[in-house]
Order: structure tokens, then sequence, then C-alpha cells
């Protein structure tokens, strides 16, 4: 199968630059599961944006949304990244808007909420399942346009490069190994345009907020083909998911309880009903993220409780089923009705603000492959990223990549002489018998990434977690090629190397900077301002 433009992955970021890119070609867009299971489908906050009527009516503006990001990222944003995408925030909001999305509004006005390290209420939402509203538009845009073709199931094994094929010359994508699960048969799928949008990496850690496809797919193929990956240690973990080991099943697992609640006056307590933030950060609840999550961590140290509080016993009745409906139903199919009763919660790994390197055009440095959307490290976020700038982010590169596309490889001037793609080979045909061991190795990443490599780091830690994944990457190899692969090799294999790329780039961070926080070097230290960048080959 050849297409004009290949997308790998159908969360926001991948639906708006595929339903531009049809205008210009052909485009395949590849989902490894089901379609809505992306972390956009999952986003409940809401996009953050500043509009043109909120400069007028409430004293918000570009510049202190680019303020609160470039705070939130502690030095090592791109600043020019920030602009630029914070800057075409309204273009973005009103190509939402026109795809068929509808935020809420009152009157004229959209609905504004608030969210940690945000100055202004400017965070657009429809209730609390915005992403759902948003991926639901997409989906049906996506499904009526001629020349887009969805595939779900279709899970990419490898990129397919020049370099792979052995060529010295500059290196450029051509496609990709391609398994469909229902069939088990791998394809060769043709393109010189790649664009990896497949999300990021919450499943490598045993508590996330993320849906069970977020195994780090996109950095991994990226990786395996040669791109440049940075700033894989800043892993965000969201403060507020809920806590509830007595239940069964992943929406009890991974349930996040928005901080748009926060936004809306819910304040994190301990057992003691006691407001433990405010002792950290004169924001308290409404800090940005790396440290409310750290000052969660340290209370429960100090405690030994299990978990923390969100109390928003005191708004008034009827306000969180109205506001949240989703947030207050699910609670209460859980047997918690938090209008009357305090949520537990815990912190729970939620976004990769690091990824695959790029320009601020999505471009990397192989021709033709871009990436867009949370796989991608484009220097938004710096070292933590703000709440609810990544859906913004996904909208906002999904155009300039496709403009960077048009420009420099419009569809009909493709780079001559393509080379011959040899046929998927691999070692082995052997049923996997042993699913044991693939569930014992996944559980173990989960679990070890937990323990040594979560909100509180030391180099000790790093170290161990370094030796114990290098054992379990050989493990993995050899069951990848003594056996058939399906879904769960591969997510395992891409698992497994996006923990070792999370571990390897906290280890090279001698210094606490947003989201990377180390007992052994407990300040930022201004020479290590920078990204960290490592390569393959
Ligand atoms: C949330 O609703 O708390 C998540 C928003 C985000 O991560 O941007």
């Amino acid at each position: 199968m050849n297409a004009d433009f290949m997308v790998i992955g159908a969360g926001i970021a991948g639906l708006s630059f595929a339903l531009r890119a049809a205008r210009h070609g052909s485009v395949v867009v590849l989902a490894k599961g089901d379609v809505f299971e992306s972390n956009t489908a999952w986003a409940q906050g809401g996009i953050a944006s500043v509009l043109s009527e909120q400069e007028r009516d409430a004293g918000d503006s570009v510049e202190m949304h680019v303020a609160d990001t470039l705070e939130a990222g502690a030095g090592l944003c791109r600043e020019s990244m920030v602009r630029t995408i914070v800057g075409e925030g309204e273009e973005a909001i009103r190509d939402l808007v026109n795809y068929g999305v509808s935020f809420d509004r009152e009157d004229h006005h959209y609905l504004l909420g608030r969210e940690g390290g945000h100055s202004h209420r400017r965070i657009l939402h429809a209730k609390d399942t915005t992403g759902r509203e948003i991926a639901r538009a997409l989906i049906e845009a996506a499904r009526k346009t001629p020349n887009l073709t969805i595939l779900e199931n279709h899970f990419v094994i490898d990129l397919i490069t020049t370099s792979k094929l052995g060529a010295v010359a500059e290196d450029r994508v051509l496609g990709a190994y391609v398994l469909e699960r229902k069939t088990g048969e791998v394809k060769v799928m043709r393109s010189d345009r790649v664009v990896l949008a497949a999300g990021g990496c919450g499943k490598v850690y045993l508590y996330t907020t993320n849906p069970d496809s977020a195994t780090g797919d996109g950095v991994a193929l990226g990786w395996r083909a040669g791109a440049s990956i940075a700033n894989m240690e800043f892993i965000q973990f969201h403060p507020t998911c809920f806590y509830n080991p007595g239940a069964r099943g992943p929406e009890a697992r991974s349930f996040l309880v928005s901080e748009a609640v926060r936004g809306e006056g819910g304040i994190l307590i301990n057992a003691k009903g006691e407001d433990f933030t405010k002792k950290v950060d004169p924001r308290g609840s409404l800090a940005p993220r790396d440290i409310v999550a750290r000052a969660i961590d340290r209370e429960l140290k100090r405690t030994g409780e299990a978990c923390v509080y969100l109390d928003v016993t005191h708004k008034p009745k009827g306000f969180m089923k109205e506001r949240f409906p989703y947030i207050y139903e699910t609670l209460m199919k859980f047997g918690l009705d938090c209008e009357t009763q305090p949520i537990p919660v815990v912190p729970a790994a939620h976004y990769q603000c690091g990824g695959v390197l790029t320009d601020n055009e999505g471009k990397t440095a192989i021709r033709g492959l871009f990436a867009i959307g949370e796989v991608a490290c484009n220097g938004l976020h710096g070292a933590n990223r703000l709440a609810s700038n990544s859906l913004l982010e996904g909208n906002v590169m999904a155009r300039r990549a496709l403009d960077e596309m048009m420009r420099l490889y419009p569809p009909g001037k493709e780079a001559p002489n393509p080379p011959p793609i040899p046929e998927w080979e691999h070692g082995d045909t052997a049923e996997p018998d042993e699913l044991v061991v693939i569930y014992h190795n996944w559980d173990e990443i989960r679990l070890l990434m937990w323990d040594y490599v979560s909100i509180v780091r030391t180099d000790n830690r790093l170290r161990r977690a370094a030796a114990r994944l290098r054992n379990l990457k050989r493990e993995v190899r050899e069951f990848y090629w003594g056996h058939r692969v399906n879904s769960d090799i591969l997510e395992l294999r891409n698992l497994v190397a996006v923990a070792g790329l999370i571990v390897e780039c906290a280890l090279r961070r001698k210094e606490s900077r947003g989201l990377h926080y180390t007992l052994d070097y407990p300040e930022a230290d201004e020479r290590q301002r920078v990204d960290t960048v490592v390569r393959r080959f």
C-alpha cells in the first residue's frame, strides 16, 4: 500500500494533520487499536488559548500565556516555539470549531476554566470530557473526508529508512512495516512523508492516567530509526489520580480527577484535613504540577498514608454534577459522593514532555519524517508542561508540519529512484508459548520505573534501574526475535526501549529542574540549562 502521507496515531495532532493533508494527496492514518483510544480522547481539562475577547474583556493576553508557559518550563522552553504555538491559539480554536467541536459557552462567550500555573482563566472545555468531544468531531470529519483512510488495529513495527536499507547518502523515510492485528499479516506501507503522532508513554509507570495504548511507540520507532530523542527525563506526574485500591478495571486504576476541579476551588488536604500544599507554595493546590505532585509525595512519605484527598465538599450542592458530570458520575459508580466526601487521590504518570527532537515545524533529522503532539520534543514544554497546552500544540503543530512538508516535499515531487523495499523478515514464526513472560516483564518494568524513576530520584536508584532494564531488554529482544510478532510483544519492546531512554536522560541530568527532581543535586544548575539529547547511531 502506498500513500502520499502516512500518519501514525489518531489523536488531535494526527487527525488535525490528516484532515488538512487530504486536500493535497492520499492520507493513511494508522491506529494500533480503536481510534478512540488515545490520550486526546481521554483528556478531561481542556485547551488553553487566549482569544481576542479575553484580551479585550478579562485582562488576559497572549504575552501572559507565554510567560506562564515559560515559567512552568523552568528555563528549558524554546521561546520561539512557545510564542508560535501560544500565538496561534485563536486560529487553532477556530479550526477545531470548524470541524464541529463544541466548547461550552454561555450566550456568546466561551466558558473558561482555570488550571495550575495559569495566571488567568483561559481553558476552553466541553464539561469534563473535552478530549472526547475533540476526538469525536475530528474522527467524524475524517470519516467523511475523501482521500483519507483510517486503519484501526494496524500496529507499526518499524519505520523504513534509506539508512536501514544500507544507503549512506541522506537518510530519508520510505514507509513502515505494519502489523495488521486481525490477520497477523505484516505489510510494507510506502510513503515519503511520515508523521509520528503516536502520543506518550504513561504505561511505562505502574500508575498512570493514560490509556493502555500509551506505550511510547512513537518515541521507540523514532529511536530505532535513528532520530534524536530529547528530554525524556521530564515525565509529568498528575497530582490527582483517583485512589481506589479495592476496585478493578482500567477506569478504577487510572481515573483522572481533572486539575480543573482545583481550578474551581478544590483543595488538597491530608488525612487530618490540613491544606499541606500551602506550606510549599503560596499558590497551594494551584501551583504548577511538579510542585504539587512533589508536595503530595513528601506528605505521603512523611505521614505513611496511602493517599491524600481532594476536597470539594465546600462547593454548592449540585456544582460538581453540573460542571464535572463525568467525574461526578464515575466517582458515584465507585461509591463515592464527592459533594459530601473528599476524593482520595495519588499522583500518577500523565505526560511525556520530551520525545523525538524536532524543529519549530515538527521536522526531525530524517528527511520526510516529522513528529507532532506528545511524541515530539519541540521546545514548547521545556522541563514541565503547563496544563492544557498540549491539545493546543497538537493542532497548531499539525498545521505547521503540513505547511513545511508541502514547501519541501510536495506530493508529485518525490525524490528520484526510490530504493526497493524488502519484505518484512523476522527470525522465527513460532507462536509465543509463554505469555506469562511478557506479562511478567511488562509488570516488572512498570514497577521498577515507579519505584526507582518517578517523582523523586537519586543516582543510585537510577543506576539500579538502568542495570535491571539492560537485562530486561536482552530478554525482550530474545522474545521478539524468537516468536511470531503480536501486539503484546511489540508493546513490550517499545516499553522497555522508552524506559531505558527515560533512565538514560535522567542519569545525564545532574541537577533538579522542572519535573526532574533528584536528592543528589537538589538545586538547578545554570550550566546544565540545555536539552538532554540522545541518539542511537
Ligand atoms: C486535567 O484535566 O487535569 C488534565 C489537563 C492536562 O493535562 O492538560
